[in-house]
């Protein structure tokens, strides 16, 4: 891997003034933002925002129509998702990508580019399967699991590499609360190993008590950026959630 090292500045992954537009849909439109190595940070923001079409774009899934995405200093935007992935950079996706006809087991054994003998990758696979509890469901096929037991099992497959970076998109829909807890403490447990960790999610318990620095979208741009206080503060954002159009969620934190 060529690359790789630390970055001039202790960011890990930056976004700078990504643009990205469906037809007419300005999905993404000049966002800026950089994500400090080692740190749980979250990006949210009302439905529609472009979340999702930013962890697009920052993991080669969409190239983007301008601007940058720097990785540790060098610009990988438009690099293919398995190059993307070869630097270290995992994601979890929103709508999971579970292979239904395959085990918990096959689809954690699946992920490509695993640089490890099948008797390590299978061990590997055991010991995250169990971490995040699956380990009675390790040979049920991924279409009979439920969706928050699929969130799991993308979680763990994404860990399967050891990677350095480690986007989640909604993590925590439909997984109940005892497992949310134990899927909390393990991403802590990332960040005490040195990961970067950016999470989309719309539960503002999560993102509000687990983040250090928070990235809020609204309409493609970023409106504020900031510690959970600030956040929950900063009239922009209380006005993107509750303001000109009806929305769902709140920004605070119960
Ligand atoms: N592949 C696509 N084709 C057309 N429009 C899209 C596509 N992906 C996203 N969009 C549009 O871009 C905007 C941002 O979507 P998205 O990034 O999914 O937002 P979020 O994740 O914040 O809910 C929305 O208006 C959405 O309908
Ligand atoms: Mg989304």
């Amino acid at each position: 891997m060529t690359g790789r090292g630390p970055g001039p500045d202790g960011i890990a992954l930056e976004a700078r003034g990504l643009r990205k537009a469906f037809g007419g849909v300005q999905a993404v439109d000049g966002c800026s933002f950089a994500v400090p190595r080692g740190k749980i940070c979250g990006l949210i923001g009302p439905n529609g925002s472009g979340k999702t079409t930013t962890f697009n774009l920052l993991t080669g899934l969409a190239q983007p129509d301008e601007g940058q995405v720097l990785h540790d200093g060098v610009d990988i935007a438009g690099l293919r998702p398995h190059l993307v992935f070869r630097r270290g950079i995992t994601r979890t996706f929103q709508i999971t990508r579970v292979f239904r006809e395959m085990t918990v087991l096959e689809n954690m054994l699946s992920v490509i580019g695993l640089a490890v003998p099948d008797r390590v990758a299978r061990e590997r696979a055991e010991e995250l399967i169990a971490l995040v509890k699956l380990g009675h469901l390790r040979g049920e096929y991924g279409g009979r699991l439920s969706y928050g037991q699929q969130k799991l099992l993308e979680f763990a497959r994404a860990l399967m590499t050891d990677p350095e970076v480690i986007l989640l998109d909604e993590p925590a829909a439909g997984v109940n609360r005892t497992l949310l807890q134990h899927l909390l403490e393990q991403i802590h447990r990332l960040q005490e190993a040195g990961k970067t960790i950016l999470i989309v999610e719309h539960d503002m318990n999560v993102i509000m008590n687990h983040c250090e620095r928070i990235f809020v979208m609204d309409y493609g741009v970023k409106i504020a950026e900031g510690a959970p206080a600030e956040i929950q503060a900063d009239d922009r954002v209380i006005e993107a959630y509750f303001g000109r159009r009806r929305r769902t969620g709140a920004v605070h934190a119960a």
